[in-house]
């Protein structure tokens, strides 16, 4: 049976154009660089739910154990009426941890990638009959504009994955400035924020055996080609990931394999060997600087929750008053 879904959608035309120049500035930049969110074509979707699985990428496990665990405690400081909003939905797995311990009326998924986002909230509608299922596709990069249907007095954020760790921690502080104007008074964000930790344990995770990261990070230069009009050859590139400890954040990089020129949208660009194009951060926290960063735009740090071995975090925050 269909199940009815309201989808509401920012993107549509914006986006192509928005890769063309983004793509078209960060070739032409020094050093070179494109930004993550460009990941997340329906192919790359599936490639991060691919590294979701594999067994040096603890992130995701680690923090569905934790809020297995927190789920009672969330529902408990959310309060009875509490709306979801999840911001990057992907596939929507770790919310049904929440949506079945807060049996909240409504729910809305935020995610970039239009295609994931009607599938996995088709099968979010079909297993909760219950739940009023919103879906909107845009860029929380950008705006953060709710759609006017998706009004409510309780509602909790989530933001889970550590993706706020794709932000610098002054963009971080930007969007968590503009999540708690989004609240009421009381109103709550639940973030998952990737703990800093032992260097050969981040990189491991980066550098999966079976090659899944390494296929998601080339798979933006597959995507260019698709997409815009481009010579670019993946096989020319490589990637690498490494920990750069002095900034706290693991970086992620496609690498040229030799002197060569790449075309893209009547552009010419030139890599020299060994140069890198810096296709992702991922900033790494401890608990205590990221309770900072949460208490410098105004948030209430009401709990947070670590597993045994200090991996990764989720933290509660309240907008106060
Ligand atoms: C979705 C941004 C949290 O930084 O770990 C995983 C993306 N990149 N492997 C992360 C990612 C390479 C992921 N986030």
């Amino acid at each position: 049976m269909a199940l009815a879904i309201r989808f509401h959608d920012q993107l549509a035309d914006r986006h192509v154009s928005s890769l063309r120049e983004e793509v078209l500035a960060g070739f032409a930049a020094t050093p070179k660089a494109i930004a993550p969110k460009f990941f997340y074509d329906r192919r790359g979707s599936e490639l991060f739910e691919a590294i979701c699985l594999q067994p040096e990428y603890y992130p995701t496990r680690t923090e569905e154990a934790i809020l297995r665990r927190a789920a009672g405690e969330i529902a408990e400081l959310a309060g009875p009426g509490a709306e979801l909003i999840e911001f990057g939905s992907g596939a929507s797995r770790k919310v049904r941890l929440l949506l079945e311990a807060m049996r909240p009326r409504r729910y809305l998924g935020i995610d970039i990638s239009e295609d994931f986002l009607r599938a996995s909230t088709h099968r979010l509608a079909a297993d909760y009959p219950w739940l009023d299922v919103h879906a909107l596709c845009a860029d929380f990069c950008q705006d953060l504009a709710l759609p006017r249907a998706f009004r409510c007095e309780r509602p909790l954020a989530f933001f889970p994955g550590s993706s706020i760790g794709n932000f610098t921690p002054a963009q971080a502080q930007q969007f968590l400035a503009r999540v708690y104007a989004l609240l009421p008074a009381g109103g709550g964000l639940l973030v998952g924020v990737d703990l800093v930790k032992e260097r050969a344990t981040l990189e491991r995770a980066y550098n999966d055996a079976a090659g899944v990261t390494a296929a998601f990070n080339l798979n933006l230069l597959e995507r260019i080609r698709r997409e815009l009009d481009s010579d670019i050859d993946p096989r020319a590139f490589e990637h690498r990931a490494w920990f750069n400890a002095a900034q706290s954040r693991i970086e992620m990089h496609l690498v040229s394999r030799q002197a060569q020129e790449v075309r893209i949208e009547g552009r010419c660009f030139r890599f020299a060997r060994g140069e890198s194009l810096h296709s992702e951060n991922s900033y790494k926290y401890s608990l205590a600087s990221f309770a900072a960063l949460a208490r410098s735009v105004g948030f209430d740090n009401q709990a947070h929750w670590v597993d045994p071995a200090r991996l990764f975090s989720v933290h509660y925050l309240r907008r106060p008053g």
